[in-house]
């Protein structure tokens, strides 16, 4: 085998998980700040960073932000969700920025050993007014972080040989 420089990254890659139950314990401030820093150091189109990130910790608001998530429970027992925003006065790439964003703080929080889940299923109206988040901003998605309290085994993926391809589109990668 080649000697490949050891990625800590490719790590969190591998061990994230959609984590759909968590402890109530509180998120030290410190890593709480690092998983934000992730997000801010995102890559964006022309660097014009098109994403807000509301950090909601309030526990009725959580429980708002849940019911208006298609009542997905779970959202409002992580300690802090994050609502991922992205400005389309700012960007034409408003929806792709703020996803990378999004996942960078999956992946940091996936290092510190906290959960996270992607949720893409909520009212934007709803959270929109939860939020008070302006009108002419979209809502990307919601981020419930927190301890996980279940260790969800590896959803499976499609096979090496059905989504990589050499040269042109249908023909298998590695041959
Ligand atoms: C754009 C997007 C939206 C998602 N929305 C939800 C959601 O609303 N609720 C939920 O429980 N999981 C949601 N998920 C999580 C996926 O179900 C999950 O990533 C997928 O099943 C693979 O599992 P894994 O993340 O544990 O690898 C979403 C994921 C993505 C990328």
């Amino acid at each position: 085998m080649c000697a490949v420089k050891r990625m800590e990254v490719f790590e969190a890659i591998a061990k994230r998980r959609s984590v759909r139950k968590y402890k109530s314990d509180p998120i030290p401030e410190e890593a709480l700040l690092r998983v934000l820093e992730a997000a801010r150091l995102a890559p964006s189109a022309g660097n014009r960073q098109p994403w807000r990130f509301v950090v909601v910790k309030d526990a009725g608001r959580r429980a708002e932000i849940a019911k208006a998530a298609n009542d997905q429970r779970f959202v409002a027992e992580a300690p802090v969700v994050i609502a991922v925003i992205g400005e389309s006065k700012e960007s034409r790439w408003y929806k792709q920025d703020p996803m990378i964003a999004a996942e960078h703080v999956c992946l940091e929080a996936a290092e510190l050993g906290l959960g996270t889940c992607w949720v893409g299923a909520f009212s934007e109206p709803e959270v929109k007014r939860i939020l008070k988040i302006p009108e002419e901003s979209s809502v990307i998605c919601l981020i419930p972080l927190g301890y996980p309290a279940e260790s969800p085994n590896a959803r499976g993926r499609k096979a090496i040989g059905e989504v990589f391809f050499a040269e042109e589109y249908g023909r298998p990668y590695p041959a």
